[in-house]
């Protein structure tokens, strides 16, 4: 994830943008570059690499300037260099972006029509030119703004300077998060509290769609209609682990926050928002290739489970999937030429890594999906497929089960294409719909004042199911392992057509049932199930779409409605209503959110 700063100081902040940025090496990042206003106008100084190299640019070349912003790259659009580097510059406007603008290409080209040349390759350029244009026309700083934003599809987080307004800093987000920061007579902005943290500790999180203008007298916040906004001043705590948490009580309820940005990063690594293409690490022989072989445990399974059922569907190629702690213990038949991979945001779980070694042993080529990049696991594969989520501090695991499964969903385009099961338009076309995942699971999250409100209810429940068909089937057993780790409310997750073959005799009028059903070629079918719990007195959670909430019979408890979505990327974007529900069930029980009983991130032993 790319980091942003920005200062509105009354001293030179050349040093205080590099020490920023050096707290927020930690998201990942290939090139940086700061900005300042000096002498009234806007000065740049970048470089590829890592934030040394911009220092010895600067040792040259000082930048003397007491406003400016600065910002840590993650490439998405155009590769790592210095032409691609932020801050980006079109005409008066200067600017740095964390995010991916999905309609970036119809804006460029409607750009260039109007004569407007372009220096880089990235879709933040686009932004600047924008803004440019908008100003071109007259409009003052923030009404040019907010034209601007009115016109971009996607998730961003942005800082702007202006030539000639020597004391002001705009910025914006969506889907990407922005903090303001209140100083003595000076005022900052950064992607997190770690940003500002070294200049104070009194901060505003700007909400979805707002946009500000910060200079030495303060911060003038709108909310995304253009209303002028409020947005709380919290002093946060001193410590660095409660500074990561933001203005989160958990660091569970920021990591579901964290998702949008989360998946972000993941899928920028995994295709090329450029050409619409998958980019998977590393040489797969997928049109050689008699099968795979997914071992994993908790929800890192559910992941590989769902994997399946995406590279299958896509690609044709069969997928084994199996819990390692069984896998490695029962002598299991491997058929020769097969991938075998494992999924582990730690890298570290024993089970995983003896199913793994197993599989080393009987000569298969070995990839590993995990977060922790120098873990044992990554050390010993042949390929690694990193999901790039940040650091996962929470015990239950959740921006790094939709990492994993953004990876699995650019696995099986690129499968797929591989093996000639689809075209390059519709690699393409796939590709586009995996990258409105991080908008879509944003919006997604906003539901969580309606979960919240059902969370009381089934906080006092004995009993609760999950059903789920197709992709929502792994979901289901994702939710009820949510769910029974955190909150030790006893939950199962089931394919909704198993009903009949036994759960059914669970449900009573104090059973709440969970059914997933976005409107897709299974939805009929949950409907009947749910009429079928619904006749039994189970009060049922339906969580759905707009297409399905308009379909769905009434009688349901409540009825969630997450956004609309293509059937490839439903299980992402209805993650976190799942998520939100645990969370919340085990807050209102009052349980040990980040550390529950008995649990550990890391399962190292067997
Ligand atoms: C998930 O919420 C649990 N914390 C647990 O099931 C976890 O997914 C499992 O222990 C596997 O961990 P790993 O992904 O690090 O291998």
């Amino acid at each position: 994830m790319c980091g942003i700063i920005g200062i509105v100081g009354t001293k030179p902040v050349q040093e205080r943008l590099i020490d920023s940025l050096k707290r927020l090496e930690y998201r990942g990042y290939d090139s940086a570059g700061i900005a300042g206003v000096v002498g009234g106008h806007v000065e740049r100084r970048r470089a590829k690499g890592k934030i040394r190299a911009l220092e010895e640019v600067l040792a040259e070349d000082p930048l003397k300037a007491e406003v400016g912003i600065g910002h840590t790259r993650w490439a998405t659009h155009g590769e790592p260099s210095t032409r691609n580097a932020h801050p980006q510059t079109a005409g008066r406007v200067t600017l740095v972006h964390n995010g991916i603008i999905e309609n970036y290409a119809e804006l460029r080209e409607g750009l260039k029509a109007q004569g407007r040349t372009f220096e880089s390759e990235t879709d933040t350029e686009v932004i600047a030119q924008l803004l440019d244009h908008e100003l071109d026309r007259g409009k003052a700083p923030l009404a040019a703004l907010k034209a601007t934003l009115d016109q971009l599809t996607g998730a961003y987080a942005i800082a702007i300077l202006i030539d000639g307004e020597d004391q002001l800093i705009m910025g914006a987000r969506r889907g990407s998060p922005l903090v303001v920061g209140y100083g003595e007579g000076e005022m900052f902005l950064g992607s997190d509290a770690l940003a500002v943290g070294p200049f104070t500790n009194r901060i505003s999180y700007l909400q979805e769609g707002d946009y500000v203008a910060i200079d030495h007298k303060g911060a003038k916040i709108f909310d995304e209609t253009g209303k002028a906004a409020e947005r709380p001043v919290t002093t946060v705590p001193a410590s660095a682990a409660l500074v990561e948490k933001g203005n989160y009580r958990h660091f569970m309820e920021k990591e579901i926050h964290d998702q949008p940005e989360g998946c972000q990063h993941t899928i920028s690594a995994y295709v090329d928002p450029v050409s619409d293409r998958t980019r998977v690490p590393g040489e797969v022989d997928w049109a050689g290739l008699a099968r795979i072989q997914i071992v994993a445990c908790g929800t890192s399974f559910i992941a590989g489970l769902l994997g399946k059922y995406l590279i299958e569907q896509l690609a044709d190629l069969p997928v084994d999937v199996e819990i390692a702690s069984e896998f490695r213990y029962r002598q299991p038949a491997l058929q020769a030429n097969s991938l075998a991979i494992a999924m582990s945001q730690s890298g570290e779980t024993a089970d995983t890594l003896a199913a793994l070694r197993y599989c080393q042993k009987r000569g298969m080529r070995t990839v590993a999906v995990v977060n922790a990049t120098e873990s044992t696991m990554a050390r010993e594969v042949d390929v690694v497929w990193p999901i790039h989520c940040g650091p996962e501090i929470g015990v239950a695991s959740t921006k790094a089960f939709t990492a994993q499964i953004c990876v699995l969903t650019a696995v099986a385009i690129a499968a797929a294409r591989a093996r000639g099961r689809i075209d390059a338009a519709e690699e393409q076309r796939l590709v586009k719909v995996l990258l409105e995942a991080p908008r879509l699971v944003a919006e997604s999250i906003k539901l969580e004042d309606a979960v919240r409100g059902i969370a009381q209810e089934v906080a006092k429940a004995r009993d609760v199911l999950f059903l789920g068909r197709g992709p929502m089937y792994p979901l289901a057993l994702e939710g009820a392992l949510k769910l029974k780790e955190i909150s030790y409310i006893h939950a199962e997750g089931y394919a909704a057509g198993e009903l009949k073959h036994g759960p059914i005799a669970l449900v009573d009028d104090q059973t709440p049932i969970v059914i997933l059903a976005p409107f897709d070629s299974y939805f009929e079918k949950s409907v009947s199930n749910m009429q079928e719990v619904m006749a039994r007195g189970g009060q049922v959670i339906f969580i759905t779409d707009p297409e399905g909430e308009k379909h769905a019979p009434r009688g349901a408890r409540v009825v969630v409605t997450a956004p609309q979505s293509d059937p490839l990327i439903a299980p992402l974007v209805l993650a976190a209503p799942v998520q939100l529900l645990a969370y919340y069930v085990a807050v209102q029980k009052g349980a040990d959110v980040d550390q529950p009983r008995n649990l550990a991130k890391s399962v190292t032993v067997e």
